[in-house]
């Protein structure tokens, strides 16, 4: 969110100056409100482009699991189809065709079961899904409550402390009771016996994910459906799990056939995923499918007739970009199963190669591998965290030197006291890069060692996604 600069901001600061290196580009140009006249296409372009080589390197960037590249034949696809609005259905029928198919391969990619009758739709990203997938949660719950003739006024989402942060804005903007399971020793995520408990009569679901944003892991979907299971057979409690498979949603079916943990699992009701990640789209896509329709309440769906259609309509917006959903049919047809798998198992390969080297440079001690999703994390060891003149935030500075975006960041509440740092190994990042990537990490190491004068950063800077 940005706020209206104050007047006195509107003189020097406030304008692009001339001597733009351009030899038509003479005059200047307020910044920050419209200006009287326009520009040349051109001038307009370099002004903008030239700007924006001031950001970080995206192929660089291992701190996203947002795809950085696509193939030249994707992207001339995204630019043939910018013009479609999603919402369209009625005039760009092939374009909502093409989303149904999506939603259908999704679905038996996760194994929906013969005789269930999956639904979904694609959103701008996992957090809208989230939002989406929530909602009828919380709708399913109110009317068996309502049924039971029960209150509705407390409810309440179970879920581990190292959630992304869209499940803490579905509770906050719904005004649903978040119950944590708390990080504890060497356990940063949710453990479903610690679940359970948390569970009551106000519960309407727990969450579990696939691919922890801090480290990757898989939370264990198969035993949390036991444990409730159990609850249920105990208590007369028929809690659904939702599962937030944002990155694991286009990791596990290639590299884990066979872990159950998704509609398979019995009470996994929905499941969420972002396209613009391990599904390698650019970004925003995302999705959302429940196992069966009659787990989306028909009332959040919005009849809308509009320009002669009937729009059936679930998500928080309306007009949205048509080419992304375009751009996720491409990598269906274009990679199978066989193409998304060679590139998962690369990126797994590179995530294990330099999680490897990493644990051998000494100073350092792995949360994780990148065997789950290719993506993993580090802390120093207790030893040398103590004793040495940097912390992880120092090292992730150096780093930008070279131009590398490795986030470093503290683990979740009631663990904040280990700092981590991640890498995040997306197609386009080489053995190579990796390579390359290893020799700047030692370099800095030496560095710090070399300079006893330098002082560690104390601060405790938040956890950025
Ligand atoms: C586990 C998890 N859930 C949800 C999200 C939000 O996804 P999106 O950026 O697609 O909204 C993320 C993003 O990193 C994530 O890692």
């Amino acid at each position: 969110m940005f706020a209206k600069k104050s007047s006195k901001y509107l003189k020097k600061d406030s304008l692009i100056q001339p001597t733009y290196g351009s030899r038509i580009m003479r005059g200047e140009i307020p910044k920050y409100q419209i200006a009287s006249e326009g520009l040349p296409p051109s001038v307009a372009y370099n002004i903008i482009h030239d700007e924006l080589a001031l950001d970080g390197n995206s192929r660089l960037n291992l701190a996203t699991f947002v795809t950085t590249w696509m193939e030249p034949e994707a992207r001339q696809l995204m630019m043939d189809t910018f013009d479609k609005n999603m919402i369209d259905k009625d005039e760009y029928p092939q374009t909502a065709e093409i989303e149904m198919r999506c939603v259908n391969i999704l679905s038996r990619l996760w194994n929906s079961p013969e005789g269930e009758e999956a639904v979904g739709c694609s959103t701008i990203g996992s957090s809208e899904a989230a939002m989406l997938a929530g909602m009828a949660l919380k709708r399913n719950w109110k009317k068996r409550r309502e049924a039971a003739g029960r209150p509705v006024d407390k409810l309440n989402f179970v879920m581990g402390r190292n959630v992304q942060v869209c499940w803490e804005k579905f509770c906050n903007y719904w005004e649903v009771e978040p119950r944590f399971v708390m990080a504890e020793g060497d356990s940063f995520s949710l453990r479903p016996e610690d679940a359970v408990k948390l569970c009551d009569e106000n519960t309407i679901g727990v969450l579990a994910i696939m691919g922890s944003t801090f480290d990757g892991s898989y939370e264990p979907v198969k035993q949390l459906d036991d444990a409730l299971n159990h609850l249920a057979a105990e208590s007369g409690l028929d809690i659904p799990i939702h599962v937030d498979a944002a990155s694991g949603g286009f990791i596990a079916p290639f590299l884990q056939p066979d872990l159950e943990w998704d509609f398979r699992v019995p009470r996994v009701k929905s499941i969420n995923v972002s396209g613009h990640k391990y599904g390698l789209v650019y970004p925003g896509v995302g999705w959302a499918i429940w196992r069966d329709k009659k787990e989306l309440p028909e009332e959040l769906i919005f009849h809308c007739y509009y320009l002669g259609g009937d729009l059936p309509n679930f998500a928080l917006n309306f007009s949205r970009p048509g080419n992304q959903v375009i751009a996720q049919y491409y990598n269906f047809l274009r990679l199978g199963r066989e193409g998304y798998t060679a590139i998962q198992e690369t990126c797994r390969d590179i995530a294990l190669f330099l999680s490897a080297n990493i644990e051998e440079m000494g100073p350092f001690e792995l949360i994780s591998r990148g065997d789950t999703i290719p993506v993993f994390a580090w802390k120093l060891k207790d030893e040398i965290a103590a004793s040495t003149n940097y912390t992880l935030f120092d090292l992730a500075e150096r780093l930008r030197y070279n131009g590398w975006l490795v986030p470093a960041y503290r683990m979740p509440e009631n663990r904040k006291d280990i700092i981590v740092q991640r890498v995040v190994v997306k197609e386009g990042f080489s053995h190579d890069m990796a390579g390359a990537l290893l020799g700047d990490i030692k370099k800095h190491i030496q560095w710090f060692s070399k300079h006893p004068g330098f002082t560690k950063t104390i601060d405790a800077k938040q956890f950025s996604h």
